[in-house]
């Protein structure tokens, strides 16, 4: 990958296509290609890589919808990226996912076969899947190791949206033994950082404590409820470190990726965390903290906990020479800043 490489970032206005082109334009690439959905991305979740209400000279963004095939194929057709970063799903919470279970395997289903395949007619180089923790059983022993996939059950709630996750994986791997394409894979533990969701019937855990501590001390409300006992133990990683190892891995040498992820039937995917976890009442008292809420934090035990513990083991990773360099604390103050200045 060098700098004037066409670059494309499916899903450029989420969390993580957003962190992946702010990755991409500090590191100076300059031609970087994206496209929107339903709100045209506002040019502030790029910074501080553009002049404010301006988007950067070195990306182009375009409205496509990726559930329809001919809106896929002609844009690859046109732009003819070398590398594809596929940060583009329908993605939610438990709520949403138990509402509408057939959009989160339908729409996922799609826009998977609508990039993978259009990205294997146009000669793409290398494409890059994102996909989640949430493809393991919900049993899996801990830490979970990436060849875990498919040995149990998924946890009920979010089995539509895993399923296509998982066929994505498998379409990345199909397509790299009879097209020898170099189509990556990579799973993220839980996110957070710029540009999340904090809209608390849709909003994953951490992003809704924020939201929760900070509208409790705006009022000066007394106590703050989180759900469950507080024992569960997750791990969090900041979407920056995330996009700095997606763009990592787009630029591995070519040995190293035929080695760790082209080698079937050795995993085409990578897990992306921290290797450390914490509870949700350590998190909650954080969280707290870094608000600067004084009032108390309650424990609503009757609402549901949801798996035990949630770790992945990141030893291939490693092994692949990088480590994350945000820390929990940084990042969540971060985020917060983040957060304050923007809602
Ligand atoms: N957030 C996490 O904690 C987490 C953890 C592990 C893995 N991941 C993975 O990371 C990827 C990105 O997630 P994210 O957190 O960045 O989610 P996000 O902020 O919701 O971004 C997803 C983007 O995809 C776009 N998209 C959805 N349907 C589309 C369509 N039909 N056509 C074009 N674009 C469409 C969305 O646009 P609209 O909103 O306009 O539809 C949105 O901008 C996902 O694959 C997810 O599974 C996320």
């Amino acid at each position: 990958m060098n700098k004037d490489s066409k670059i494309f970032i499916a899903g450029a206005a989420g969390m993580v296509g957003s962190a992946i082109v702010r990755n991409l334009l500090k590191k100076q690439f300059r031609n970087i290609v994206g496209t929107w959905h339903s709100k045209s991305p506002d040019p502030q979740i790029y910074q501080p890589y553009n002049r404010l209400g301006e988007l950067p000279e070195a990306l182009k963004l375009n409205q496509v919808d990726l559930t329809i095939q001919n809106q896929v194929r002609s844009f690859l057709e046109k732009e003819k990226p070398d590398y594809v970063f596929f940060a583009a799903a329908k993605v939610g919470g438990i709520q949403a996912n138990n509402e509408f279970p057939a959009d989160f395997i339908h729409k996922n289903l799609t826009i998977q076969g609508n990039i993978i395949h259009s990205a294997y007619q146009f000669g793409v180089e290398r494409l890059l899947f994102l996909g989640s923790s949430c493809i393991y059983p919900k049993e899996a022993c801990q830490p979970i190791k990436e060849e875990y996939l498919l040995t149990g059950l998924l946890e009920p709630t979010n089995e539509p949206y895993a399923i296509a996750k998982i066929a994505g994986i498998k379409m990345c791997e199909a397509f790299n033994r009879q097209f020898r394409t170099q189509f990556i894979a990579i799973m993220p533990t839980n996110l957070y950082g710029p540009n999340d969701n904090f809209d608390l019937t849709t909003s994953h855990v951490l992003p809704a404590m924020l939201r929760k501590f900070h509208d409790a001390k705006q009022t000066g409300t007394k106590e703050v409820v989180i759900w469950g006992t507080g024992k569960p133990r997750r791990e969090f990683l900041h979407v920056d470190d995330l996009a700095d190892f997606s763009v990592f891995a787009m630029a591995l040498q070519d040995e190293v990726v035929k080695k760790q992820f082209l080698s079937y039937p050795y995993p085409c995917f990578v897990n992306v965390g921290t290797g450390k976890d914490l509870t949700i009442e350590e998190l909650a008292h954080l969280v707290k903290n870094i608000v600067g809420f004084s009032g108390s934090v309650v424990f609503d035990q009757s609402k549901p906990d949801g798996t035990p513990r949630k770790l992945l083991d990141i030893s291939r990773l490693s092994a692949l020479g990088w480590k994350p360099s945000i820390e929990l604390e940084k990042g969540i103050e971060d985020t917060y800043k983040w957060y304050r200045a923007t809602k």
